[in-house]
């Protein structure tokens, strides 16, 4: 199956300060702040929710389409996911605005200074999936992931009139979009991925609750942190799967998306919602126990270890004809 991912690409940059924010900033001078921190250490992620979700699902054996705008100095990020699978010809290269950046300084009391600069994202509502389409022949479902708001809309709106089903995932967009646009956004989708807060945000902001979404999007898949995640369809019981908790919790940015990566994973094979989940818990467990949120690696017979561990020899065993060999 054919699976395109639209969404933010980024990258963040990490830097430390070994002092205090605190110690620099005169309250009465702060009308003419001029201050600049010597910080001795310096890490650059790869990230983007869309890059993320495309880079989990690379690492099952898929070629997921990204789909989302960058700027020139794409180059290396680029070389890198394609390296690991992921198909980035569809990605729009801006002309004149560099790749979405995080850039956050942290002291030593974990205060931090942080900006965002969304550059070239913005360009992203100028994608249009049809021409996508024709060249690749056609897709099974569209993950419409974090981006430029208008690019989400757009998106949506395209796949409701070509028919495409697609996967509604607001996530943190929920905070600056209207109820008017969020209906837009999740209407007519195949899925809606949130987590339990922003499920309830869903809710208050759209003025649609639980019964009403349930009757606008086939599935609802909520995921509830350590306590897994439920999966709702119209007509059916609610499918409830814990998450594989036997892991350091190292650093939990970009869980989400290694969920979202396995459970595609799991619908791209064929699987149902509850081996799908359980697919996502599992990739989640791995972005869970490792620093980054593309940093992780995993071997056929861990995976399936993990799988046997939390979910029985069943699970396991259905789940693994489809995992690729280890490269
Ligand atoms: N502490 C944890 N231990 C084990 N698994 C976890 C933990 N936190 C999250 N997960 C796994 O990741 C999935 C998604 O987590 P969560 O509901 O926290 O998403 P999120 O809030 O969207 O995360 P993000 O911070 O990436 O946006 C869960 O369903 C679970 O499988
Ligand atoms: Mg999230």
């Amino acid at each position: 199956m054919k699976f395109a991912v639209c969404g933010s690409i980024a990258t963040d940059h990490l830097m430390t300060y070994q002092g205090r924010f605190a110690e620099s900033l005169v309250p009465e001078e702060l009308h003419k702040i001029s201050v600049s921190f010597l910080v001795d250490d310096l890490q650059v992620r790869r990230g983007g929710i869309a890059a993320n979700v495309c880079f989990g699902m690379a690492k099952l054996g898929h070629r997921p389409l990204l789909v989302g705008a960058v700027g020139e100095d794409f180059a290396s990020y680029r070389s890198w996911l394609e390296r690991h699978g992921v198909v980035c010809e569809h990605v729009l290269v801006s002309e004149v605005r560099h790749t979405a950046r995080f850039i956050v300084t942290t002291d030593e009391d974990m205060a931090q200074i942080a900006s965002f600069y969304s550059g070239a994202m913005s360009e992203a509502r100028n994608i249009e999936l049809g021409p996508i389409l024709d060249s690749v022949g056609g897709l099974d479902l569209v993950m419409i992931s974090p981006d430029d708001p208008q690019a989400m809309l757009r998106h949506s709106e395209e796949c409701r009139t070509r028919r495409l089903p697609f996967a509604a995932d607001p996530s943190q967009q929920l905070n600056v979009m209207d109820g008017a646009s969020i209906r837009r956004l999740v209407d007519g989708a195949t899925y809606l991925v949130t987590n339990d807060y922003e499920a309830h945000l869903t809710e208050r902001k759209t003025g649609w609750d639980a019964e009403e979404i349930q009757r606008r999007v086939r599935t609802r898949v909520i995921t509830r942190g350590k306590d897994g995640c439920s999966v709702y369809s119209a007509g059916a019981e609610p499918v409830h799967v814990g998450a594989v908790t036997d892991v350091p919790r190292v650093d939990p940015t970009g869980v989400g998306d290694g969920f979202r990566a396995g459970f595609l994973s799991g619908l791209a094979w064929g699987l149902c919602h509850e081996r799908s989940a359980q697919v996502g818990a599992v990739m989640a467990s791995y972005v869970l126990e490792t620093v980054g949120t593309q940093e992780y690696d995993m071997t056929r017979d861990d995976v399936l270890g993990r799988l046997r561990r939390t979910y029985g020899e069943e699970a396991a065993a259905e789940i693994e004809p489809h995992l690729g060999h280890d490269r």
